[in-house]
């Protein structure tokens, strides 16, 4: 068992990589379209969220690559959620994973058919998972339509630009925070507990663990838009002041916010040792997500 995170990552990146592109590669779609689904897909990205799920699992005493196909659903839905993200009408944006963003090189209408293709593939892939009964895709079918749909990121996304140049509480800001890039994390940590059997006193404190690591991680996301590098995260820096967006930075300082973001990280770290689980990987992912350079 891998217990470093940068090893942990490059080595199930490439396991994630491989298997998410013969999937696309495998729909049966018009050229343009999976064309520009396979041109975000293999754009890169660090794979985080089915990086965290197969960790679970491991953490959990099963094998790994039961989480492999519902880690790639995940990213088929994450990576769906960021071509949107990226439109005009949304964050208007014209840069990702260090290339330019879909809509730049397919136009919008292809750009926004790609993701609803992502999207509605990422369910199919889901239900076709290997290893699993049909209990547990039924429930992880409910999870992660709960976690990604309107009571989820779409609501976290819909809140997020309508606030837009208007001073939120810090309150408001992080229920925002939880629903747009948190519910997907807490998807990851769930859907391992769900794959691997685990009973509900441990399932509860992996999705505290997961609760504060999904706000850490969009705090970290909103310090990278200010003190990043645009050649590293391969995104643009200022697109959240520029768009007027609260963000952690904005309504705290960046120091402030480097404060939540240890506070979120502490508390995820008790919340892994109230779950009674081995000090290792899920210890160094949440290192990893505070410190990361992109
Ligand atoms: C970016 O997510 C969008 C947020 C939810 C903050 P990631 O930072 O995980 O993006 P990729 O997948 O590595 O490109
Ligand atoms: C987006 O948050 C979260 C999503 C649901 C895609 P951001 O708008 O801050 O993400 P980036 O910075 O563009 O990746
Ligand atoms: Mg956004
Ligand atoms: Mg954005
Ligand atoms: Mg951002």
């Amino acid at each position: 068992m891998i217990t470093n995170a940068e090893a942990y990552l490059k080595e199930y990146k490439g396991l994630i990589d491989r298997a998410l592109v013969k999937k696309i590669e495998a729909i049966q779609t018009t050229q343009k379209l999976k064309e520009a689904m396979l041109y975000s897909v293999k754009a890169g990205g660090k794979r985080l969220r089915p990086i965290l799920l197969m960790a679970v699992v491991e953490t959990l005493g099963k094998d790994p690559m039961l989480g492999l196909d519902p880690g790639c659903s995940l990213e088929m839905l994450h990576t769906y959620s960021l071509i949107h993200d990226d439109l005009p009408a949304m964050d208007d944006d014209d840069l990702r994973r260090g290339m330019p963003t879909n809509h730049i090189v397919f136009g919008e209408a292809t750009a926004i058919l790609a993701g609803d293709g992502l999207l509605t593939q990422a369910f199919e892939c889901l239900a076709q998972a290997s290893g699993l009964t049909n209990d547990q895709k039924i429930e992880l079918i409910q999870l992660l339509a709960n976690a990604s749909g309107p009571e989820g990121m779409v609501a976290g996304q819909s809140d997020d630009l309508e606030s837009e140049d208007q001073k939120l509480s810090i309150e408001d800001l992080e229920r925002i925070h939880r629903r747009k890039t948190g519910r997907l994390l807490e998807y990851a940590v769930e859907a391992g507990a769900v794959i691997a059997h685990c009973d509900d006193q441990v399932r509860h404190h992996l999705k505290m663990y997961a609760r504060h690591l999904g706000i850490a991680f969009q705090i970290k996301d909103d310090l990278l838009d200010v003190e990043g590098d645009a050649a590293v995260i391969g995104k643009p820096i200022g697109s959240d002041a520029e768009k007027g967006k609260n963000t952690y930075p904005s309504l705290l300082t960046v120091e402030g916010a480097k404060a939540q973001l240890k506070e979120h990280f502490e508390k995820a770290l008790r919340s892994l040792r109230l779950a009674g689980l081995q000090v290792g990987i899920l210890d160094e992912l949440a290192r990893y997500i505070i410190v990361r350079d992109h």
